[in-house]
């Protein structure tokens, strides 16, 4: 059965009714991580995967939800004090509230959802979840917020009621993801560009370690503080600095003695990173792909030596990419487990997963899980 299917008869049997489909992606990342934050850039694009949600408005002031892959069902108000418990359910909560906020008039509704992204492996089924309820309750009850903002209730929805500071790329990419495209975002203006990616000759491909971390979510809050704790330092000379994507190596090195090595080791990163991402638009412009993947490593290097959110499954499916003769491979998203990103030309693909996926069996025990990255639309209804 379809995921589809699955949706429209556990619809039928709990609402015995039909409502409208609604589809959002998770998103791959080509470079530019944890930049977002940092109102730098990023790379990412949507991919084929992601969740798909049926709804219809119910006439009361409740919301009743069914999580399919999780066999689980919450009732909730609209209320701040009716807040569920349940985790999943929150987001749908949060992103109720966010439109609320926002001065829309948001009713109760009847829904079922389902998922094809991975839970936790760094393609982000959570902005999945969040921006396709942030478009269907758009649509569904005519609230008249733009694109942009549907993010942004994505993004709110993460700080104020999943406890994760996170910044804009992941929901902006499942709002605005287009098939065939990448989009560099400038995570401060969020002016965007749409970029036909179709390397000729290579392959994108995620190996997922299948490693999930704990606190991963209280080790993202703490980087963040620590960027912009050397922003604050580096305002006491500029103030016109607002993120660190104001910075350069001669700023941050002004404030050196007044940060903690953490803190410095952590702004060090972030300020090669965004230079990063400019540099890899101009490989791409000029279809220079061996670049683009050399950058990649420079990026894996950085997360795992200064920035710290890579781990050593993740550094192993890096050094294993390298020796393979991989053009580009690096961790992909927050970190602390899920996937590699990897830049594979064609004729080394088969080779790369078979002898890589082998020898992580050997060391961790397991194999790693591998994902083709093919990039997708973004949120939209499925059918009217
Ligand atoms: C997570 C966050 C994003 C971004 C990435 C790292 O996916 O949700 O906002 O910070 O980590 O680039």
């Amino acid at each position: 059965m379809t995921m589809k299917d699955k949706i429209r008869n556990k619809f039928q049997e709990l609402f015995h009714t039909e409502g409208a489909l609604f589809a959002s992606p998770g998103r791959v990342n080509l470079i530019g991580e944890h930049t977002d934050y940092n109102g730098g850039f990023v790379f990412p694009g949507a991919i084929d995967k992601g969740m798909i949600a049926e709804i219809k408005p119910n006439g009361t002031d409740k919301v009743r939800a069914f999580a399919v892959d999780l066999d689980d069902y919450a009732e909730f108000g609209l209320r701040e004090e009716d807040a569920p418990q349940a985790s999943w359910a929150r987001y749908l909560f949060g992103v109720c509230r966010e439109a609320i906020k926002r001065g829309g008039r948001v009713e109760g509704f009847d829904t079922v959802f389902a998922g094809d992204v991975p839970l936790g492996a760094g393609m982000s089924s959570s902005a999945a979840l969040e921006s396709v309820y942030a478009f269907a309750l758009n649509e569904l009850f005519q609230l008249g917020i733009d694109k942009f903002e549907l993010a942004r209730i994505g993004q709110a929805t993460e700080h104020h009621y999943c406890g994760v500071n996170c910044g804009i790329m992941d929901q902006f990419a499942s709002v605005f993801g287009k098939a065939g495209s990448l989009i560099r975002l400038d995570c401060r203006s969020l002016e965007y560009k749409y970029y036909p990616f179709n390397p000729v000759g290579y392959k994108l491909v995620l190996l997922d370690s299948v490693v999930k971390h704990e606190l991963a979510s209280s080790a993202y809050n703490e980087r963040r503080r620590s960027c912009e704790r050397v922003v604050e330092a580096i305002r006491r000379r500029h103030p016109e600095v607002e993120f660190l994507r104001d910075a350069d190596r001669a700023t941050l090195d002004e404030v050196k003695a007044e940060v903690s090595a953490e803190d410095f080791m952590r702004a060090e990163y972030v300020v090669e990173e965004i230079q990063r991402v400019l540099d890899v638009c101009e490989a791409l412009e000029k279809g220079d792909y061996e670049t683009v993947g050399q950058k990649m490593y420079e990026t894996h290097a950085g997360m795992s030596r200064l920035y710290e959110v890579s781990c050593e499954e993740l550094d192993f499916l890096n050094e294993r990419a390298r020796a393979c003769g991989v053009a580009g491979s690096r961790v992909m998203g927050g970190g602390f487990g899920g996937c590699t990103i990897n830049l594979v030309r064609e004729e080394l693909y088969d080779r790369f997963i078979a002898e890589t996926s082998a020898a992580y069996e050997v060391r961790f025990g397991h194999r790693p899980k591998v994902y083709d990255v093919v990039i997708g639309d973004g949120a939209r209804r499925l059918e009217a």
